[in-house]
């Protein structure tokens, strides 16, 4: 297809969507529907976001997401406070609001509750309304019949259920360019506003037009879609999460084994990764997952099976085992350096995984806060989530470095908790000169253990052997 016909049948399938909320999956989606062809409203119920979004301000930190919003902001995406204005223009409403973690495990619906019931209130003829947020099972349900109790006619909405798959870092190539678009419509006319939706994408249109956000490796173009009930779909999101986290669980079970008989949990991947059955991808040890995600879909999952009258045993362990990483790795560090009061430690990464500011629930932050706990002195470095960290470190012990380089400056060891590429691609000399002992305990296992030994290292890293070259050398090394 020419530029100039992919760009005329994305104007074809255009479509006026409103996008309720403007967290990490709302304001994705709604730059991306915008690139896609679409008319955009992103509505949030918080004036100073949507302040700061119509100056040109973006709350979060996301590659591709500038780009997208320069080039369509006050053009084909604008930014609104008022729900009612934006859903009576609206073929479509996708719910992208917060879904947080209750005190008993399960999700907190309440702001797709209020929702519902706004949107009962303003909808004005036939509209689809769409979760987009994660929501257990039977959130649709419960959405329609809000509706209803608050005054909206039967025949003026539907309710389908479209989740999400893309991960923070790289979310928006991840909605351009998804393995799959799960559609859950409980009828034929909600179905053919989703696939109309997804059409550029579906129809390969987007790919071929002037200026596509670029492809990732591997990407799946065009992308398949999968129809399914509502209720699946909303399974299906849940239940991918949930193995998606039992696959870390469980390749951080097998690093421990590893360590436990002196095996390389590398060389043990490579060879489980290569059954396509398995596949090689997510089978990273390290200290455990986090984000706003894995550990509240988790919990919201079982709380959901649990009501059903299931006990789903399974994803205890998956938690458990996500838990005692970072204990494990605790033990690691006081292995290696023997005590830790006092001592001064280097800490790379707060974010919950690399190529993002968002510390949620990240298991970098639990370390250092127990670290805090033994005494240690830390000097942190992260490339985007230090404003981040600083609201939720409010303890004394921690400052702020510059640089990876100037975090290590005399400390005591290195400590790699997070994955940003930078930090693999460190100078390992200047690391070596720049700390007071040659020691770093990688939690994410970025770095090659030879590689390590050859710069005169200690290295320790997760369900690999240590590295201890001779002391001689290491302080030949120094000097
Ligand atoms: C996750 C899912 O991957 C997305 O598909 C999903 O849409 C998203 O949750 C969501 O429900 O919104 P995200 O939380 O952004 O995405 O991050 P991931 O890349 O999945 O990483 C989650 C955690 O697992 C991170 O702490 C990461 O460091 C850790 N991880 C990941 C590992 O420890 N090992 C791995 O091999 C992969």
């Amino acid at each position: 297809m020419t530029p100039e016909r992919a760009a005329m049948a994305l104007s074809e399938h255009g479509m006026k969507i409103t996008v309720v909320g403007s967290g990490y999956v709302g304001l994705v989606a709604a730059a991306c529907f915008a690139d896609m062809g679409h008319e955009i409203i992103s509505v949030d119920n918080d004036a100073s976001k949507t302040a700061m979004l119509q100056r040109g301000d973006i709350p979060i930190h996301e590659q591709h997401l500038p780009e997208l919003l320069a080039r369509h902001r006050d053009r084909s995406i604008r930014f609104s406070s008022s729900l009612p204005d934006a859903v009576r223009g609206s073929d479509a409403i996708f719910i992208a609001v917060g879904t947080p973690q209750s005190g008993d495990g399960q999700a907190d619906l309440s702001y797709v509750e209020s929702v519902a019931r706004e949107l009962a209130r303003a909808v004005n003829g036939y509209k689809l309304i769409v979760e987009k947020s994660t929501v257990p099972v039977f959130t649709h349900d419960w959405i329609r019949k809000v509706m209803l109790l608050n005054g909206a006619s039967a025949d003026s909405f539907q309710v389908a259920s479209n989740p999400e798959f893309l991960r923070e870092g790289t979310a928006v190539t991840d909605f351009l360019y998804p393995d799959r678009i799960v559609i859950g419509v409980d009828s034929p006319r909600a179905g053919n506003i989703l696939r109309e939706i997804y059409a550029p994408l579906t129809s390969g249109a987007y790919y071929s037009h002037a200026n596509p956000v670029p492809a990732p490796d591997n990407a799946c173009v065009p992308p398949p879609l999968i129809e399914t009930s509502a209720k699946s779909a909303e399974l299906i999101k849940h239940a991918s999460n949930a193995f998606l986290a039992l696959k870390i669980s469980f390749v951080n079970a097998v690093a421990n084994m590893c360590e436990f008989v002196g095996a390389d949990v590398r060389q043990v991947c490579n060879g489980i990764g290569a059954d396509t059955r398995i596949g090689p991808r997510f089978l990273n040890p390290g200290i455990g997952y986090g984000g706003s995600c894995f550990p509240k879909d988790l919990m919201a999952f079982r709380a959901v099976a649990r009501e059903c009258g299931y006990e789903f045993r399974l994803l205890d362990e998956v938690i458990n085992i996500n838990e005692d990483q970072r204990h494990r790795f605790l033990r690691k560090v006081r292995k290696a350096l023997w005590t830790l009061r006092g001592k001064r430690l280097a800490v790379l990464g707060l974010s919950f995984k690399g190529g993002t500011d968002d510390v949620r629930e990240s298991p970098a932050i639990a370390v250092v806060e127990m670290l805090l706990k033994e005494g240690s002195e830390i000097r942190v470095y992260d490339p985007a989530a230090m404003d981040r960290a600083r609201e939720v470190l409010l303890v004394s012990g921690v400052t702020y470095a510059q640089s990876a380089y100037d975090a290590a400056a005399e400390a005591d060891a290195l400590l790699i908790l997070t994955d940003w590429a930078e930090f693999a691609a460190l100078d390992l000399d200047r690391l070596h000169a720049a700390l007071a002992y040659p020691i770093v305990i990688d939690g994410r296992n970025l770095y090659d253990p030879d590689i390590m030994a050859a710069h005169g290292f200690l290295y320790y890293s997760v369900g690999r052997p240590d590295v201890q070259p001779a002391m001689q050398r290491v302080i030949a090394a120094q000097s």
